[in-house]
């Protein structure tokens, strides 16, 4: 298992290119089940995530076509779903693998996808998932730890869901089922993330009827057939809010290129508050500069446009380093402070109560071995090391590497003293 050793306490300067979403792409990957023909994307990152959902789309019969590897653009093409699975090796990994149940089960009438479990944030049921594909029909039962759907004649019907709770993997789920059922579908209280409009262009590319993107109602006009595409995926804005804290707290000056300043409003308005200045300075880049001392501000994560649960773990890093008191609030998910304990092995001053973490600062940082529990977990503790005194270890990265492309020689180039240590076992 590979780890990072890091030594604290450089600025970091400099550009930085922002790669493709991650979390835009796996769902666009998973949308090529949905037809016979190519979809090709490009802008994929590099990223362990994107290689599983490589694996599984190719155990289910597609071909998939890559010109290097790693690669960031692929040409997918389901000519047939010869397994209509996702077995539980490949679920058990990525829960993201969920997402080929909802275009499997609209494409052929039937889909076996292993139960995803819990992971280290929080219990993730995919009950909602399940509840709206059977408003559309499907008879659902799950056995020995997998959920096995089938749509009567073959065919989903359009139908009315209204998610209780707002479900990111579940409205793209849904959207993809949709696009191929019998008549219309009507989805209120979708998710609105940038990535479900990016999936929403896609699908329209793909010939299918879609409006309302952007809001909480999404109407689905299903169509028989889809057709090819060729897509790029939007810029990762977890990556770009991640890259704006180590600038903000690193006492720094980052540029970001490639990215997208629109989606990165409540992660720039949080930093302005906490006195970075941050400015869109083109339509694809932003600039941040860090203050001569940071200050507390207080931040909830929720659905976008709100402050996102994946920029949480880096947030309250940073907060460590800001004057006062920083209250953070994490309604999404019920288990995603784990990497609180590990700041506080680092000399950081962070109470927990249920949801909500208490962050005083600023504290001197020392660095010390650290275990990442998640991927954002990962990312907090990486930034922590940036500031910290000495030498921080990081333990367990392949948590890091599923979604974040070659963070090691990108913070490299903006002057972080950086490296991975290659560890065999
Ligand atoms: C997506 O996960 C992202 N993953 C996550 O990113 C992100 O943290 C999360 O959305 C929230 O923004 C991908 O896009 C691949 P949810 P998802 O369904 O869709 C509850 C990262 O670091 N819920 O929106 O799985 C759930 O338990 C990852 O890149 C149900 O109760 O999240 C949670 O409390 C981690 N029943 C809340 O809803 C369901 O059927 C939101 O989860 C589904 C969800």
């Amino acid at each position: 298992m590979d780890k990072f050793l890091i030594k604290g306490g450089k600025p970091l300067h400099g550009t930085v290119a922002i790669s493709g979403a991650k979390n835009s792409a796996l769902p666009a990957m998973a949308a090529s089940l949905l037809t016979d023909e190519r979809v090709t994307l490009h802008n994929i990152p590099r990223v362990r995530d994107i290689i599983t959902m490589a694996k599984l789309l190719a155990f289910m019969g597609s071909s998939v076509m890559v010109d290097s590897f790693p690669a960031a653009d692929y040409s997918l093409e389901a000519k047939s779903i010869s397994h209509a699975e996702a077995p539980y090796d490949l679920v058990k990994t990525m829960r993201a693998s969920i997402l080929t149940l909802g275009p499997t089960l609209a494409r052929i009438g039937v889909a076996r996808v292993s139960l995803p479990g819990g992971c280290a944030i929080g219990a993730r049921p995919v009950d909602l998932h399940l509840g709206a594909l059977e408003q559309m029909g499907a008879e659902i039962v799950t056995a020995h730890g997998y959920i096995e759907a089938r749509a009567p004649r073959g065919r989903l019907q359009g139908g009315h869901v209204k998610f209780e709770k707002i479900t990111v993997t579940g409205t793209e789920n849904i959207l993809m089922a949709a696009a191929l059922a019998d008549g219309e579908t009507v989805l209120e209280n979708a998710a609105r993330e940038p990535e479900i409009t990016d999936l929403i262009v896609l699908l329209r590319k793909m010939g299918a009827k879609v409006s309302g993107d952007g809001t909480a109602t999404l109407r689905i006009e299903g169509a028989r057939k889809l057709t090819g595409a060729d897509h790029t995926v939007i810029p990762d804005r977890i990556e770009a809010g991640t890259f704006l804290v180590a600038g903000a707290m690193t006492g720094g000056d980052l540029s970001l290129i490639n990215c997208d300043p629109e989606h990165l409003g409540a992660t720039i308005a949080l930093l302005q508050k906490a006195g970075a200045m941050v400015e869109t300075t083109g339509p694809h880049r932003v600039r941040v500069r860090a203050p001569r001392k940071l200050f507390a501000a207080d931040v909830t994560t929720e659905e976008y446009p709100g402050f996102a649960t994946d920029m949480q773990a880096q947030y309250m890093a940073l907060a460590t380093q800001a004057e006062g008191t920083s209250v953070i609030n994490e309604t999404i998910f019920e288990n995603r402070f784990l990497h609180a304990s590990e700041l506080i092995r680092m000399g950081a001053q962070i109470s927990i109560d249920g949801h909500r973490a208490t962050v005083k600062g600023p504290a001197a940082l020392s660095g010390t071995t650290v275990q990442a529990s998640d991927l954002r977990a990962s990312a907090g503790l990486v930034l922590a090391g940036l500031v910290a005194n000495g030498e921080t270890i990081v333990e367990r990265v392949y948590h890091i590497d599923r979604g974040y492309e070659r963070i090691v020689e990108k913070l490299k180039a903006v002057g972080a003293v950086i490296v991975r240590v290659h560890k065999q076992g």
